[in-house]
């Protein structure tokens, strides 16, 4: 399919969708279900320096139109990350992007310069998970610290960093990410919700609050990567939320994203990813068009 070949950063993407961090962790139980291989990449679940156990059930429930989370980072930390996982995401035949979480830039900094030598293709700082608070975890609540933050990854980085983002301050978010000389932007993180059952009065995550993906937020996640895209023509934007099939798909590229990210898809039905790739396909086959044709289309006036 070398009609969906496309370059993001200096990446060779052999099709722009790949999986949002997250719902397919860290891929071995995805590979079991589907050829991983056969997508333009794979965004692995959010590492932080430590290991997390994460927020307390119930942690994950399903609202209308989408998926309320409120896992809370839960992973085994960098170390075990790199002994136990990357040998296996490196045996994949497809661009590997890390998803790194921290509390400030030098945890940044550890993780970076430990993962520099391995052979993932990216760095995805994730800066806006909706599920910690602890003294001011969301590096994305801090704008000042969000430049320091992406100042010294890129300082040190061997690879591409992208910075990804809720809908929340977004502007000026992307405004100090863009002057730090981040190479791209992931838009959207999830966006705060909550569901409470009325039989006892309470919220049902445990947390109260969690993060909503899924078809609910496809409209505001599309409009928010229009609005970058429009301000920043040059900037290479992953865009995701909601993303169900080849149409949804097509609307964030329309919008200006350069690779779409599938994540709460996956969860539903895991052969969404390889589905879209063949319509996409399809579509631009059926339409004699290039994906270069499609890309920020409708930016134009
Ligand atoms: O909705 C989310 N949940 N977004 C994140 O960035 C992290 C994840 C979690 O682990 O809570």
């Amino acid at each position: 399919m070398e009609r969906l070949k496309t370059k993001v950063c200096g990446i060779t993407f052999n099709n722009p969708v790949i999986t949002a961090s997250g719902p397919s962790g860290n891929g071995e139980e995805l590979n079991k279900l589907i050829d991983i291989s056969k997508l333009g990449g794979f965004t692995s679940k959010t590492i932080t320096l430590n290991s997390k156990i994460g927020n307390p059930p119930p942690r994950i429930i399903n609202v209308d139109g989408g998926m309320l989370n409120s896992i809370g980072l839960q992973n085994d930390g960098y170390i075990e990350f790199k002994k136990n996982t990357v040998p296996f995401l490196e045996s994949l035949n497809t661009n590997i992007i890390a998803s790194l979480g921290g509390y400030d830039s030098q945890e940044f900094e550890i993780m970076i310069k430990e993962l520099n030598s391995t052979k993932i293709k990216a760095f995805e700082l994730n800066l806006s998970c909706p599920n910690v608070s602890k003294g001011g975890a969301v590096i994305s609540q801090n704008p000042n610290l969000v430049y320091e933050v992406v100042k010294n990854a890129k300082k040190i980085s061997k690879k591409p960093i992208f910075v990804k983002f809720g809908i929340e301050n977004v502007d000026e978010l992307v405004e100090n990410t863009v002057a730090a000389g981040a190479d791209g932007v992931t838009l959207i993180n999830c966006i705060k919700g909550m569901k409470i059952d009325i039989n006892t009065g309470k919220t049902i995550l445990k947390r109260k609050i969690g993060g909503l993906s899924g078809p609910a937020i496809k409209p505001i996640a599309l409009a928010t990567v229009y609005k970058i895209k429009n301000k920043y023509p040059d900037l290479s934007i992953i865009g995701m939320g909601g993303i169900m099939n080849f149409e949804d798909a097509l609307e964030f590229m329309m919008a200006g994203a350069s690779l779409v990210g599938i994540g709460t898809g996956v969860m539903i039905d895991h052969e969404i990813p390889v589905n879209i790739i063949k319509n996409l396909n399809n579509f631009l086959l059926k339409k004699n068009k290039k994906l270069d044709e499609i890309f920020s289309s409708a930016q134009e006036v």
